[in-house]
């Protein structure tokens, strides 16, 4: 597996592969856990090339502490990255993202505005232009993403079609602990006590039902709790447990598993 943390670097590794290779890319940030591993194998199994970016992208984080606190550990998503069949990761640094006079950025209007855009202005706008960037980088065939973040997905999807990309966006199911929780980089921030209350987050959201899931959702501070036409529409939850927030949701015309 190599490693390019140079957009140069990145080019060079590329170049030869342009084709005569199906290239999958995965974006990420890093911490891997399941959730990533499982974008990881299906690109493995779909593509002759896998890409994973790693970048905690500091333009999507709205509060400086939440981009601080942020879980780092290069060298273990190195290890677990090789051991999934990743060709390529690409490390780049802030500053070969966004050197200075940066100002370029993709706004998709309106689906960035309700749920999370509510409540983490710029967020969307900043998911949108690095996937953008990071398209035009690796020019994928395919690119991976997970339904946990349904809005980012579905942000993604519009842009894809809003611009005439030619890649395809694959969407795959949320990965969760054997409790209901879904699986997020952000879970080994809870305490003991509030990763057990997280529970009542999919707990909620699997009745399908507004009123049921608010009711469920009682003790817990919530962001919002809402059906969102996305496709496939779902009900979708922000919820803070102390000083992380957690979101979630639940396809609405999936079947109970
Ligand atoms: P990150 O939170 O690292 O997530 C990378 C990808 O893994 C996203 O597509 C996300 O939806 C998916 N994912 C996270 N938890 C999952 C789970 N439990 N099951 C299935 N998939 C899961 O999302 C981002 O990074 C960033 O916003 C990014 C797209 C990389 C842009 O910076």
């Amino acid at each position: 597996m190599r490693i390019a943390r140079t957009i140069e670097e990145l080019r060079d590794a590329l170049e030869p592969l342009h084709g005569v290779s199906t290239v999958g890319l995965v974006p990420t940030m890093g911490a891997f856990h399941e959730g990533h591993l499982s974008l990881f194998r299906a690109a493995r199994a779909e593509c002759d090339t896998v890409v994973v970016s790693l970048f905690v992208n500091p333009a999507q984080f709205h509060e400086e502490r939440d981009f601080a606190q942020y879980p780092r550990d290069e060298t273990r998503d190195a290890e677990l990255a090789e051991r999934a069949g990743v060709d390529l990761v690409f490390v780049p640094t802030s500053e070969e993202m966004y050197p200075p006079g940066y100002q370029t950025w993709v706004e998709v209007a309106e689906l960035s505005r309700g749920l999370e855009g509510a409540f983490r202005p710029g967020h969307f706008r900043a998911v949108a232009t690095v996937c953008l960037k990071l398209f035009n980088l690796v020019r994928p065939k395919r690119a991976y993403f997970g339904q946990k973040d349904a809005q980012q997905a579905a942000v993604l999807k519009r842009m894809v079609s809003d611009l005439h990309l030619t890649l395809e966006l694959r969407v795959l199911p949320t990965v969760r602990d054997p409790d209901g929780v879904a699986l997020s980089s952000r879970n080994v921030l809870l305490s003991p006590r509030e990763r057990a209350a997280a529970r009542a987050l999919p707990r909620a959201l699997r009745t399908r039902n507004l009123e049921a899931a608010r009711s469920l959702l009682g003790e817990l501070e919530v962001d919002y709790l809402e059906i969102a036409d996305f496709d496939p529409p779902v009900l979708a939850a922000a919820v803070r447990l102390g000083k992380t927030r957690l979101i979630d949701n639940v396809p609405l015309m999936e079947e109970e598993t």
